[in-house]
């Protein structure tokens, strides 16, 4: 599995939301997926929410601060510990719990939540299916993930990443779902500009992008070429 190891280094850690989000077009594309996040799963009020790998819980905070009950899960505590600073900042941290742990054995029962998501985190897995069977599992009603497009942008400069990172195509997505006993019921297409690009681009630049790849996204062609994917499902 990738990036166990690589998130657990505080000099990545630190770092982590101040190089991807913090400036130009990396705070756009923060923005972005905040908001495609919250339309996935929202009403969230009074919902009971689990975030997997969540990181330095950018969306986990979000969702608490728009009155989820959240629990963020991630295997690296570096990562929880910014979370739960954030948190504390934010004042959410009343309803807003982080644990240590792997997504591959959750340590919840079953049909524990309202909804279970993860984002930025299927690309790192090697065997994607016992993930999201676990993710369903612990869930009742709602299970929302993310992939990184196999014939996208991304796939151009996706071996030159220290990590690299696996792609998926349709086909692989419908298999898995099936595989979880899932059914889909929404899916979003974003980002012809992968955010990758995005993050290198001056704020003014990266909005002028994005006034672009609007105009495309509105079209079948701007859902074959985004470089990501949101799957909405729920448990069958
Ligand atoms: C790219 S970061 C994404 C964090 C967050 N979802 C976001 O979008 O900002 C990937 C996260 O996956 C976590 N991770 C990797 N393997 C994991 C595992 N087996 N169980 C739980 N978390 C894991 C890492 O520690 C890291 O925080």
């Amino acid at each position: 599995m990738k990036g166990q190891e690589w998130y657990q280094q505080e000099t990545v850690v630190e770092s982590y939301e101040d190089k991807r989000f913090s400036r130009g077009g990396g705070r756009l594309t923060d923005r972005l997926e905040k908001a495609a996040v919250f339309e996935s799963l929202a009403p969230v009020e009074d919902k009971k929410i689990l975030e997997i790998a969540c990181g330095t819980g950018r969306f986990s905070v979000m969702l608490a601060e728009r009155g989820a009950d959240m629990v963020g899960l991630d295997i690296s505590a570096p990562m929880l510990g910014e979370g739960r600073d954030k948190a504390r900042r934010t004042g959410v941290d009343d309803h807003m719990e982080f644990m240590r742990g792997d997504a591959a054995r959750l340590p919840f029962p079953d049909d524990h939540f309202d909804s279970v998501f993860a984002i930025r985190f299927f690309h790192l897995v090697d065997e994607p299916e016992a993930y999201l069977r676990e993710m369903a599992r612990v869930s009742k009603g709602q299970v929302v993930f993310e992939t990184y497009n196999r014939f996208s942008g991304r796939s151009l400069y996706n071996w030159a990443l220290p990590m690299g990172s696996r792609l998926y195509s349709r086909s692989e997505v419908d298999s898995m779902i099936e595989a979880a006993d899932l059914r889909l019921t929404g899916e979003t297409h974003e980002f012809v500009v992968p955010f990758g690009l995005y993050r290198k681009l001056p704020g003014s630049v990266a909005r002028a992008f994005r006034t672009v790849e609007e105009t495309i996204d509105r079209t079948s062609l701007g859902d074959r070429l985004a470089s990501i994917s949101y799957w909405n499902a729920t448990v069958e």
